[in-house]
């Protein structure tokens, strides 16, 4: 017996600038990205202090090839179709289309590429769901504007939605503005190449906050853009989700919880109700901080989105005594205390399948909006064998205890579009730059220093997964 609806979308996801390769290849502009070393070299370093990343020289950068997507998307592609995927999520590089972020004209080899992707996707009967600005926003961006923090960065990126909107909307119905939107507020490079390290703390709150300001409004004017240009365009916004829990009944730690929960909920409160939230405004207040928003910003805010989407690895857990919080352990890169109920990955992750469903359900609740779970899944260690095969059950256990808790949630009544799990063919880590931790059905003959034949190798949970999706979600 299944849950899920009869046209679920089930498929699998990766981004731009963590498969493509080809860095500069076309006529592409460097991207962020592009300047990140691994993790042996400081990548976390490079994140925090990306004004000093840029003046270094590295010895290896993992995106400069990646799994060299950009020339071999075809083969790649017929193997997703392979497993019966429905819809494939990838992102558009922005340095693709505007190699400076700011010239005067789009890059045509760049934009060629897309329209020969998206339409092999079609091919293959596959839906496109892309993501407008996955992390790799023009390095150029960064060095002129400081990203996000300057609010010119609302008009360029509208250009470049323009250009994309226009080309592409024929080819691609799903459209999400921003990946992990919140992430700004944890990883601020994110948010364009934005450097508050030198900063007060104060200071880059400000910052940051401000910072989200001009990506809300860019959002909402993005999905208006949409909607004018193509009324059957959906256009999402997508949250690294992940319920926290609080660490004990106490009253202040459940306060502490529902505090960390609107961090997140803060975004998708704006762009899927249309307004600051009260609580934003109190946070503000308590704070210092002075946002500059005009009327007109307010006014645009008003345009939401069609559907929500969000990643899901790990709940988190937090506590309000600052003692216990001080005791660390990981969920996606957001601080967490250890659960002692979760298993976790070899990189620290806790897993929580129930906590999927109960994610999906006060995303639900909270905005009824349809919901897409755009990333979920479990990065491990794999081993090829001579044969050329993975054995993979640890992966197959984590998956099909997220896509049943998902078809709880439906049950429960949740409207869900559709499922794409994250990583579907190996890539780049975005957190440590390793081809070691692998979320693929995929396996990619590619190590953490790029050495390999590249070549590509079907996992046992790719045939797995082509059961669950011929099954629609019976995972047994
Ligand atoms: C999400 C990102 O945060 O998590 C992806 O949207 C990323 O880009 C994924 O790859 C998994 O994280 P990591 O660090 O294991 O690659």
């Amino acid at each position: 017996m299944t849950n899920f609806p009869k046209d679920f979308l089930w498929g699998g996801a990766v981004a731009a600038n963590q498969c493509e390769g080809a860095y500069q290849v076309d006529s592409k502009g460097l991207s962020l990205v592009d300047i990140l070393p691994d993790a042996k070299q400081g990548r976390w370093d490079a994140l925090m202090h990306p004004k000093a990343a840029a003046q270094k020289t590295y010895d290896f950068y993992p995106s400069h090839e990646s799994i060299d997507f950009y020339h071999t998307y075809e083969q790649d592609l017929e193997m997703m179709a392979e497993m019966g995927f429905k819809v494939f999520r990838t992102s558009i590089s922005w340095p693709r289309i505007f190699p400076n972020g700011d010239d005067a004209q789009p890059n045509e080899a760049g934009l060629a590429f897309y329209d020969k992707l998206f339409q092999k996707c079609r091919d293959l009967g596959m839906e496109p769901l892309v993501t407008i600005n996955h992390f790799d926003t023009p390095l150029a961006l960064m060095e002129k504007y400081n990203g996000w923090a300057d609010r010119r960065l609302i008009d360029l990126y509208l250009r470049y939605c323009d250009v994309i909107l226009h080309r592409y909307h024929k080819l691609v119905k799903y459209w999400l503005t921003f990946n992990e939107i919140n992430m700004i507020l944890h990883i601020p490079f994110l948010g364009g190449g934005m450097d508050v390290s030198d900063l007060s703390a104060k200071e880059a709150l400000q910052t940051k906050y401000q910072a989200a300001h001009h990506q809300l409004v860019a959002s909402a004017k993005a999905v208006k853009m949409a909607h004018e240009i193509d009324s059957d365009i959906k256009m999402g916004c997508m949250l690294a989700a992940g319920e926290v829990y609080p660490n004990t009944p106490a009253p202040a730690d459940v306060l502490a919880a529902l505090q960390a929960n609107r961090e997140g909920y803060f975004f998708i409160d704006v762009q899927a109700r249309g307004y600051y939230p009260n609580y934003a405004k109190a946070f503000f207040k308590a704070n210092d901080l002075h946002i500059e928003m005009t009327d007109a910003d307010l006014a645009a805010l008003k345009e939401t989105v069609d559907f929500v989407s969000f990643s899901y690895y790990a709940s988190r857990l937090v506590s309000a005594d600052p003692e216990v919080a001080a005791e660390k352990g990981e969920a996606n890169v957001f601080n967490s205390l250890k659960n002692p109920y979760l298993p976790t990955s070899s990189w620290g992750w806790q897993t929580d399948g129930v906590g999927l469903r109960i994610t999906m359900n006060n995303v639900w609740d909270r905005y009824q909006k349809p919901l897409f779970v755009v990333e979920n899944g479990l990065g491990e260690k794999d081993e090829l064998t001579a044969d050329h095969k993975v054995h993979d059950a640890y992966r197959i256990a984590y998956l099909k205890e997220n896509i049943d808790q998902m078809g709880q949630a439906i049950a429960d009544g949740v409207v869900c579009w559709g499922y794409t799990s994250w990583g579907c063919i190996d890539l780049v880590s975005a957190s440590t730059g390793e081809m070691a931790k692998r979320y693929g059905y995929i396996y990619v003959d590619r190590d953490n220093n790029g050495q390999g034949t590249n070549a590509r190798y079907r996992k046992d949970s790719f045939y797995w997964y082509k059961d669950v999706i011929a099954n629609n979600g019976v995972t047994e």
